[in-house]
């Protein structure tokens, strides 16, 4: 555990400890991955302003979002599949999101399911929708989000077709997986991710699987998506979801200045300015490129967020400089779900909280909430 200094660490042991198939669906992205590579790469040329002699006492991270406390400004990302990065995953990485005060979104792709994560946390939860075609079975989610007394609903809609990423077809990527030569060679050098799965029954779509139509395929995530999900998704859908919902709405996959102002006008309470990771579209810009005209255009309007590269404190305060209210993590969660579990995604919290904190120091401020764009070197940030 001492040896876990930052998030790289947790990565280089995820990989060795999560059979190659579900590390490969975590750290990859669509077709050449250059989108996935510019989300992170993005963050390096943004240069802080380092100040001095400035009383660094009594610092606080705390903040909020969409009108919630939260320890420092990040929430952890949906992430589909999470359950299959370690047995349980969704319940543990809720349960380390709860513990240090930060929100939690569960993915609607998720192997633990909605019901699953409010029974195994004490504090309300995020859902993450994404729209399917059977419009009975979105409003019986929404209801189902409802009973689990979820304090907001994210709604995804950069995901209606799903962007080509290599490795997931070349690896036949199913959750469990199947028991292929090439997987079961594959699984015998994971002995401790196979013992986890041993002792547990959530292997799995648990939103899913006895909730919604069955599709040809009820373990191939391309197959649901392909079946399910409605490439007909217009504004008018988003209405309908946020008068069934009634509650806090999250809109996620915003990259386009346009799209931020008819999501402003939408009525929804944030935006996550993503594009699911580099997932989707390649060859799209990095988030922390868009967001600053996306801040100009709507920030006074609706509440910004970011994902998409977010690996350490440095970056998230960067984000946050650049006007995003609040910053999410994917795949930092995962690694250290990937590595240990429940402690994993404590220390990479832990570890991002701390860079967050010495580097808003090093900057000469004290309060996550007075930070802005002055702590930057002017000509390094994006506008
Ligand atoms: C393995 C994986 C699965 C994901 N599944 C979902 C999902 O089910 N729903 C969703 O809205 N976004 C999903 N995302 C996108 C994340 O919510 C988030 O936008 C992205 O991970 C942010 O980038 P980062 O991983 O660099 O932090 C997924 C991302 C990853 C890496």
């Amino acid at each position: 555990m001492t040896a876990i200094t930052c998030i790289e660490d947790l990565r280089l042991l995820a990989k060795k400890r999560v059979p190659r198939m579900f590390y490969d669906y975590a750290d990859s992205g669509s077709w050449t991955e250059t989108t996935y590579r510019a989300n992170q790469s993005d963050f390096s040329p943004i240069k802080l302003r380092q100040r001095v002699a400035v009383n660094m006492e009594n610092r606080s991270t705390a903040s909020q979002m969409i009108g919630q406390d939260v320890a420092m400004p990040l929430a952890i990302a949906p992430v589909g599949l999470t359950g299959m990065q370690h047995a349980d995953g969704e319940i543990l990485a809720a349960r380390a999101a709860e513990q240090f005060g930060i929100p939690f979104t569960l993915s609607t792709m998720s192997i633990c399911s909605i019901e699953d994560i409010a029974a195994h946390t004490s504090k309300p939860f995020w859902f993450q929708l994404y729209m399917m075609r059977d419009r009975d079975a979105m409003a019986r989610m929404i209801e189902r989000a409802r009973a689990a007394r979820c304090s907001a609903l994210m709604l995804t809609l950069d995901l209606q077709v799903i962007g080509q990423r290599h490795k997931d077809l070349k690896n036949g990527l199913s959750a469990p997986p199947r028991p292929t030569i090439g997987n079961l060679i594959n699984l015998l050098t994971k002995p401790r991710w196979c013992l986890g799965m041993l002792g547990t029954r959530r292997r799995s779509f648990g939103n899913l699987v006895g909730h919604v139509k069955a599709v040809s395929d009820m373990n191939s995530l391309a197959s649901w998506t392909h079946e399910q999900f409605d490439p007909r998704l217009s504004w008018a859908d988003v209405q309908w979801v946020k008068e069934r919902w009634g509650g806090k709405l999250i809109l996620k996959g915003i990259m386009d200045v346009e799209d931020a102002r008819l999501a402003a006008h939408s009525g929804a309470d944030a935006i996550v300015v993503s594009n699911h990771g580099g997932r989707q579209l390649d060859g799209a810009p990095s988030s922390i490129a868009a967001l600053p005209a996306i801040v100009a255009a709507v920030g006074d309007q609706i509440e910004v967020h970011l994902d998409g590269g977010i690996r350490s404190g440095q970056d998230l305060l960067k984000a946050r400089a650049l006007g995003a209210r609040g910053c999410y993590i994917g795949r930092a969660m995962v690694y250290g779900l990937g590595a240990m579990g429940l402690a994993g995604v404590s220390r990479a919290l832990q570890i991002i909280h701390k860079e967050l904190d010495l580097t808003m120091a090093f900057c000469g401020h004290t309060k996550i909430d007075q930070v802005d764009k002055n702590i930057l070197l002017p000509g390094t940030f994006p506008t």
